[in-house]
Order: structure tokens, then C-alpha cells, then sequence
């Protein structure tokens, strides 16, 4: 049987896992959110190779630096990394033949360790916490000890790098524009460098100007000036404000604790099906609070970042989640 050239290039198969980033799908969530004029879709960022929408922020990161000649074949990489973007570059190294050292920290689950060293990447745990409760300033500077050690090697820096938002702005953002059924009224993300709210934002609102972005922050985290405390879930909120943070282009922020993250995570699963990361609960709990304040009917749309499966450990087992604090011990 002869095949056409329209079944050729239908049949095209990816060159290497790499080319797998992105295409994720969007659900509507209308089990959890079905009622009174509101509509919400999640992007399955989960579904991922690499297990977390941060394989688009490596690949995009490190592909853009082998073309610009920042990064060579044999050139090392560091990054600072609470699992996701480690194991996303420690993915994409192994493709592209790059040596890779992620700087983690206690809070980094086990699987993700694991999972890091399996894909061949040098882990560098700091254990001493900063001045600010959290790990990322002593992981920070740890990572410029590792940069004047190994000579030549190369820092990516999510926090300060342009190409982590420019990642979602050519790949989430454009996919979601394509995706949604109709105009989106606001767009809601939970937010560690800010990358993913802002890269979708600036994409969505090239096409809808009059969308209103939503960051979803994490009791105890600085980013948007909140008080420093005790944070538990990985991969939300930081320990210092990002470079790549615009703050004029965010509407509103809405605190979520680690306690109510876990909630919505296990409403996110009874409700849904849906088996997602620590963000993505803290993502469904800001809209329940949020939708209240929304003229209806209104259209929200969602990043889910990352799978259940890494939080077995602690957002899934009822041992961790006992540890945190309560409402009233939070402040
Ligand atoms: C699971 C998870 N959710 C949310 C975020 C926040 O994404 P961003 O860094 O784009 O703000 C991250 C970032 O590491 C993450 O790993």
C-alpha cells in the first residue's frame, strides 16, 4: 500500500524526548467547578516527558544557549532547583551530551533525588537555611562556589533569565490561545519565578488585552512582600523576589497555606480524577476563594505544573500532612 505524503508527515516521529515538551492537553473542569456561570480550564502541564511544565523552561533555556553559543556540546550546567527544572535539565543534558549539577535542598522530595541521579545529574545538597527561613539564598551561593570551581561552567538562573517567561509565552501561552473556547476573563497561577504567570499572560493578552492575571503565593513566601515563615509543599513560592518578577502586571494575589494546597489537591483527585503536584491543590483552592469577587459568567484558565506521583511522600501521605502547622500556629 502506498503512503501519501499527508500520511508521511502525520506519521512524523519525534527525533528524541526533547521534542515531546509542550502540546500538553486542556481539561474543563466542571466537576469541581461546574456551577453558577463559571468556567474552568486546566493545562496539563503534568503530562510533560519530563513529569512538569518546567521541561519547557529547560528546553527553551537550553536550546536558545547552544544556538547563541553560551552553551557548548560538553559544557556543564548548574541550577538551583527544588526537582522539576533539575530533572528537566537533567533530561534534556543527557540528549544534548551536557554534564548538569543541581543545587537542592532538604525539601526536595526523595523521589525527585532519586530521579535526578538516575538521569546521570551531580546533586549538591545544602542543608543550612537562609536568613530568611528557606534554602534558595544558601543555594544560590552555592552555585556560585560550584561556578568558580568548575571553569566554564554555565549558571542557567531561572529567577533572572528572560528565556524562562519567553518559554511560556511561545509554548503555553500560544497553546492556550489556540486551545480555549473563547475568551479567557482571568488567568490564575501558582508562582515561584513568576516565568509560567507572566509568559502566558503576555501571550494571552496580545490576543485578550483585557485579561486579569491572578498569582497564587504560598503562606511564608517574600515574593510579593508576605511575611517569611515556615513553607513546606516544593516548587511555590521563594525565599527572595525574582528578577523576571513584573510586578504591575499581575492583578491580584492570593495566599494559599500549605494545609489548604493539600485540600485542593485531594479535592482535585475525588473530584476529577486528576492526580497533581502540590500547586496545582494550592491553584484550586485560589479559585474557589477568588470566584466569589468575579462578575459572572466568567472564564478562568489554569496551569496544572506537575503529577501527584513525586508527592506520594508528602502531599499524599497522611503522616506529612498531620507535621504541618494549623491555621491559627501559621502567622
Ligand atoms: C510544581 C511547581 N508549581 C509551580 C511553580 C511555579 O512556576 P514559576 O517558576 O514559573 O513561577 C513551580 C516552579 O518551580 C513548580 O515546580
Amino acid at each position: 500500500m502506498s503512503v501519501s505524503a499527508e500520511d508521511m508527515l502525520r506519521r512524523t516521529v519525534p527525533d528524541s524526548v526533547v521534542d515531546c515538551v509542550g502540546n500538553t492537553p486542556m481539561v474543563r473542569l466542571n466537576r469541581l467547578f461546574g456551577a453558577d456561570g463559571v468556567e474552568v480550564y486546566a493545562k496539563l502541564e503534568y503530562m510533560n516527558p519530563g513529569g512538569s511544565m518546567k521541561d519547557r523552561t529547560a528546553r527553551h533555556m537550553i536550546l536558545e544557549s547552544l544556538k547563541d553559543g553560551t552553551i557548548r556540546p560538553g559544557s556543564h550546567l548548574i541550577e538551583s532547583s527544588s526537582g522539576n527544572l533539575g530533572i528537566a535539565i537533567a533530561m534534556i543534558a543527557r540528549v544534548y551530551g551536557l554534564k548538569f549539577t543541581c543545587v537542592i535542598d532538604p525539601k526536595t522530595s526523595p523521589a525527585n533525588v532519586r530521579i535526578l541521579k538516575k538521569l546521570g545529574a551531580s546533586v549538591d545538597l545544602v542543608t543550612k537555611k537562609d536568613e530568611h527561613g528557606g534554602y534558595l539564598h544558601t543555594r544560590i551561593r552555592r552555585v556560585k562556589e560550584i561556578l568558580r570551581e568548575i571553569p566554564g561552567s554555565v549558571w542557567l538562573n531561572q529567577y533572572a533569565n528572560e528565556r524562562n517567561w519567553q518559554a511560556h509565552y511561545h509554548g503555553t501561552g500560544r497553546e492556550m490561545t489556540e486551545q480555549l473556547p473563547g475568551k479567557p476573563d482571568v488567568l490564575v497561577a501558582a508562582v515561584s519565578t513568576s516565568g509560567s504567570l507572566l509568559g502566558c499572560a503576555r501571550r494571552l493578552r496580545e490576543t485578550w488585552p483585557g485579561l486579569k492575571t491572578v498569582a497564587v503565593d504560598v503562606v511564608g513566601s517574600v515574593i510579593f512582600g508576605g511575611k517569611p515563615g515556615r513553607r513546606e509543599i516544593p516548587g511555590m513560592g521563594a525565599s527572595r523576589v525574582p528578577e523576571i518578577l513584573s510586578r504591575e502586571e499581575i492583578d491580584e494575589v492570593i495566599y494559599v497555606s500549605d494545609r489548604e494546597a493539600v485540600q485542593g489537591c485531594h479535592d482535585l483527585l475525588a473530584r476529577e480524577g486528576i492526580f497533581a503536584g502540590g500547586s496545582s491543590g494550592a491553584v484550586v483552592t485560589a479559585i474557589r476563594k477568588l470566584i466569589p469577587s468575579l462578575p459572572k459568567p466568567c472564564r478562568i484558565v489554569t496551569l496544572f505544573p506537575d503529577r501527584g506521583d513525586r508527592y506520594l511522600d508528602l502531599v499524599y501521605n497522611d503522616d506529612w500532612v498531620e507535621q504541618l502547622p494549623k491555621r491559627e500556629e501559621e502567622k
